[in-house]
């Protein structure tokens, strides 16, 4: 029944900041998925017998790769797979998945937020135990295995019936294929206070989340419409499709510009929501007004004790490096830890099993708590819903009465995508050699007053993650960041974070470019982006 197939490596099967993402042609030769999945499972010892999670978003070539991993699975002697009907587990539900049934780990087949097709994205990511992606040490190795491997293993059964629920033994390993909603609805009912939330809507507050034709929509369907009384048609575009209806999942303003009009409309409805193809990010607005991620963040921990599965406090927040010091402040005022990680979700891991911090969260439209160990897109609408239904005031107040007592983050990222890959890398390079020159420098009014690299260190495991972005602050708290997008799939992605924190309260209505526009010319300026880029200005602004 065991196939031992010989095979040789290929050259790009380096993980990016969340797994392995190329484009679906580059999956689809020979043997490309088998080697990248065999070199999962020879970076990992102790699985024999024991039980690995599959599912993924539903995007284009996810049945195909379902049917592989399952083979392999039980060709390298793992007792049980536990897959989702249909070949759907949005991210955060595979990684509850794993932990609830205590599985030895899981592999989650997404490209995230990139679009979908036949000539576009797919990945494959690993989660360990803990149900959080594999920390570097096991990427770093899972490449290294790539890079030398020269057979791999596969069990010769039909292809497993993705379609009906139940068990069956195929090939001596068992299959169990489950509803995919069910475990995290549940969870989803434990943390936030469905009584209140179903009250609310039930006097006619009125929501709309876009699923993107993504992974969301069964979930949201089930939760928002069925158990929550939102009327029906509340959720859009809640088929998941392997093109995603040829739309970018990616829950942002450009992306979600019609949502965005109708929330700016008079009769917009109170609440519009979005999450991306795997189900991880999330995109709030309230009526009038956008919230981004990083005073989203900020404003769930500073209410998350409203819901019932925080009502005793939260132990720390955690926040990505380029993500807004608007969590700062909170964590100040409460008197609880407050962590800076490099960017992506597998650094929260470690802060959350220690249980140094409860509520994490990103600007690339991540939030999450330590419910599971991934970001978790619904998961932030229902404790924003959970807040709107305690407070009974609408985002916008709830905005700017945070703004008025913590001060304001204003906040902007511009991306210049599909930069060449050399003269990105040259600009930050070039800015990486400036560094020890900047401190002191004056650009108009600002002076920077310190200048890095930005480097981790895992205060859990000790360990150090380097060059993980140029930090340039000034005088007075403001910053510029710089990064490259680890989870691009052609040429460069150039990211520009730029941050001003604002006390006075009569000064917190100002538009946001605007409120940084002496940052974005300073940034211009010191990284030569049009030089370096040939770019006028960037493709997206959030
Ligand atoms: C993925 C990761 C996030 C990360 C984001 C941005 O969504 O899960 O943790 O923040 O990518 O990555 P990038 O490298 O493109 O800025
Ligand atoms: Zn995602």
């Amino acid at each position: 029944m065991i196939k031992t197939v010989p095979t040789t490596p290929f050259k790009d099967q380096k993980p990016g900041t969340s797994g392995l993402r190329k484009k679906v042609p580059v999956f689809q030769q020979p043997n490309y998925a088998e080697n990248f999945i065999q070199s999962i499972f020879d970076s990992l010892e102790g699985f024999q017998g024991k039980c690995l999670v599959i599912g993924g978003d539903g995007r284009y070539y996810n049945r195909d790769v379902i049917q592989k991993a399952i083979k392999m699975a039980a060709a390298n002697g793992f007792g049980k797979v536990m897959v989702g009907k249909g070949g759907i587990l949005s991210t955060p539900a595979a990684s509850h998945v794993i932990r609830k049934y205590k599985a030895f780990g899981g592999i989650v087949l997404s490209a995230s937020h990139n679009p979908g097709g036949p000539t576009e994205d797919f990945g494959i990511k690993y989660n360990i135990g803990n149900g959080g992606p594999a920390p570097e040490k096991i990427t770093d190795a899972i490449y290294a295995r790539t890079t030398i491997i020269d057979h791999y293993k596969i069990a010769d059964f039909p292809d497993v019936n993705l379609d009906r629920i139940g068990r069956d033994d195929v090939g001596g390993m068992i299959v169990s294929v489950i509803d995919p909603v069910e475990d995290y609805a549940a969870l989803m009912e434990e943390l936030f206070d469905f009584g209140a939330i179903r009250n609310l809507i039930s006097l006619g507050f009125r929501l709309c989340f876009d699923a993107m034709s993504a992974v969301t929509g069964p979930y949201a369907k089930d939760i928002l419409e069925n158990r929550l009384g939102a009327p029906t048609g509340s959720v859009r575009n809640f088929m998941p499709l392997p093109d995603f209806g040829g739309h970018h999942p990616d829950p942002n303003l450009v992306n979600c510009h019609e949502l965005y009009e109708e929330m700016m409309s008079d009769d917009a409805p109170d609440f519009g929501a979005a999450s991306d193809g795997d189900g991880d990010r999330n995109l709030i607005i309230g009526k009038g007004i956008y919230v981004t991620p990083s005073d989203s963040l900020a404003i769930l921990a500073a209410n998350a004790n409203l819901a019932p599965g925080y009502s005793h406090g939260i132990a720390g927040i955690a926040r990505s490096m380029p993500t807004s010091g608007a969590a700062d402040r909170v964590a100040e005022k409460r008197g609880i830890g407050i962590y800076e990680t490099p960017t992506g979700w597998k650094f929260f891991g470690n802060l959350l099993d220690a249980g140094l911090a409860t509520i994490c969260g990103e600007e690339s439209s991540g939030t999450g708590s330590s419910h599971v160990r991934e970001k978790d897109g619904l998961w932030a609408v229902l404790l924003w819903l959970n807040i709107l239904a305690v407070r009974g005031e609408s985002v916008a107040d709830i905005v700017g009465q945070h703004w008025a007592a913590y001060g304001r983050n204003y906040y902007s990222r511009h991306d210049y995508e599909g930069v060449d890959t050399d003269a990105a890398n040259g600009l930050i390079a070039s800015l990486r050699d400036k560094l020890p020159t900047l401190p002191g420098t004056k650009f108009g009014d600002l002076t920077v007053s310190a200048a890095d690299d930005f480097s981790y260190h895992d205060p859990v495991d000790k360990s150090v993650s380097n060059n993980q972005g140029i930090r340039i602050l000034f005088e007075g708290g403001s910053r510029v960041v710089f990064r490259l997008s680890g989870t691009g799939t052609t040429g460069a992605t150039l990211r520009v974070y730029i941050e001003r924190y604002e006390a006075d309260s009569t000064r917190h209505n100002i538009e946001t470019q605007e409120a940084l526009a002496d940052l974005i010319v300073a940034a211009q300026s010191v990284a030569d982006i049009r030089g370096r880029t040939g770019r006028d200005a960037p493709t997206v602004i959030t």
